[in-house]
């Protein structure tokens, strides 16, 4: 379940009280996303600020949190073993990098609540934003207080304060992959080497560009990108196509969508503020250390019954709803067993007429980029530009 915030519940734990009301509260957020958007430059200002902090807290943190869940949900269609994976990744130690007002820390004490939590490490270089994660945490989860911890830890001082537990480690890092930089960011791969690793950024073609440099670096270091690729990333592959992303020869680039249902007030903050939380554009990739895991991926069925990830919503006519996909094009090519995969994009074509259940047409109407969809192709539209008509399974 995602936390649905209330803003009364964050106003009474905001390190900063807001005197001035919602107008000021408007103001920083203003100011807020102008230094977020188009004055770079200012980015860092915000973090020693406690009305900044706070009004951080009051929007992005209600309004990026419920992107973890929606990770979860395209990481159940990409392993074959949901339930194994979720206990993988609910006995690790969880460390939250530039944790913000605890966003992604809350997240996870919310999904993994009901099983045993190992230690989480949530990370800020900033006192002030980590006075107000503590806040947050102690507030919405008191219980937590032994096994949460928060520091503004570098990379070798946490691999010393974990100490050898045995644990294997989730690192997350939302939302702060330029602001923190790669290279501080892969200090703390190269100390930790955490079994699961999760880069979130905005949907945007600059993260776009940033995580495709990242993604060649992971690959280098024995890193499996299982999600949203659904070619093979495996860094003892040979292939030279395999770490070629076929949105890279396109326009676009490869996001994710969220559909942001929030409390009213939310809804309200973010019309005044101007800035619309509606459909979220995000990016999230997922790595996971060690190629035994390529065992459990599900990139396709069978020959016939394929796996692929929609790029985007095309159109819907009367008759028909297309989508651009992004496929894996192995079969052809490879035996199951071996390590080469590629992948391909490919615009398909659904036939509404051949959707019989209700529900599914509904589900087909409502997909967005990032989800998965399993599919036959019926017939070629046109082989050179890669258009097929399919059923939907
Ligand atoms: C945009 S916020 C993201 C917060 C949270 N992860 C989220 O998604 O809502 C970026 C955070 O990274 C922190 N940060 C920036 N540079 C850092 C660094 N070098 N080390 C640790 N944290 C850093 C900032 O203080 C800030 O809290």
């Amino acid at each position: 379940m995602s936390m649905n915030f209330k803003l009364s519940d964050l106003y009474s734990i905001l390190i900063h009280h807001f005197e001035g009301g919602e107008s000021e509260l408007i103001k920083s957020l203003q100011k807020l996303h102008e230094n977020f958007t188009n004055n770079r430059g200012k980015i860092g200002e915000y973090r020693e600020s406690a009305q900044m902090i706070s009004a951080y807290t009051s929007f992005y943190l209600p309004t990026n949190i419920i992107k973890f869940e929606r990770i979860m949900y395209f990481l159940h269609h990409v392993v074959k073993d949901v339930a194994k994976f979720e206990i993988d990744l609910s006995s690790c130690d969880f460390i939250d990098l530039g944790t913000g007002p605890a966003t992604y820390t809350l997240a996870y004490l919310d999904y993994f609540s009901k099983n045993k939590t190992p230690s989480i490490y949530a990370i800020d270089c900033s006192k002030m934003m980590l006075k107000q994660a503590q806040k947050c945490v102690d507030h919405f989860f008191p219980q937590s207080k032994e096994y949460v911890h928060f520091g503004e830890w570098r990379a070798k001082e946490l691999s010393k304060n974990i100490g050898d537990n045995g644990r294997a480690k989730w690192f997350f890092v939302g939302h702060c992959l330029d602001e923190i930089g790669s290279s501080t960011i892969f200090q703390y791969i190269d100390e930790l080497s955490p079994k699961f690793v999760t880069f979130l950024t905005p949907g945007t073609s600059n993260s776009f560009n940033e995580l495709s440099s990242v993604k060649e670096k992971m690959r280098n270091k024995g890193y499996t990108l299982i999600y949203p690729c659904i070619g093979n990333n495996k860094s003892h592959n040979n292939s030279s196509n395999s770490s070629i992303c076929p949105m890279l020869n396109t326009k676009g680039w490869c996001h994710q969508v969220i559909k942001g249902e929030f409390s009213e007030e939310i809804g309200r903050l973010s019309q005044l503020v101007n800035i619309d939380r509606r459909y979220l554009p995000f990016i999230a990739h997922f790595y996971v250390l060690n190629s035994e895991c390529e065992c459990n991926i599900v990139r396709d069925y069978d020959s016939e019954k394929k796996v692929g990830r929609v790029i985007r919503f095309v159109g819907e006519s009367k008759g028909d709803i297309q989508f651009d996909l992004c496929i894996s094009s192995s079969s052809s090519s490879s035996s199951s067993s071996s390590s080469s995969f590629s992948s391909e994009i490919i615009r398909v074509q659904l036939l509404k007429r051949d959707i019989k259940n209700k529900e599914d047409l509904k589900r087909v109407k409502r997909l967005l980029a990032g989800e998965t969809i399993v599919f036959r192709i019926k017939s070629i539209i046109d082989e050179a530009k890669k258009i097929y008509r399919i059923s939907y399974l």
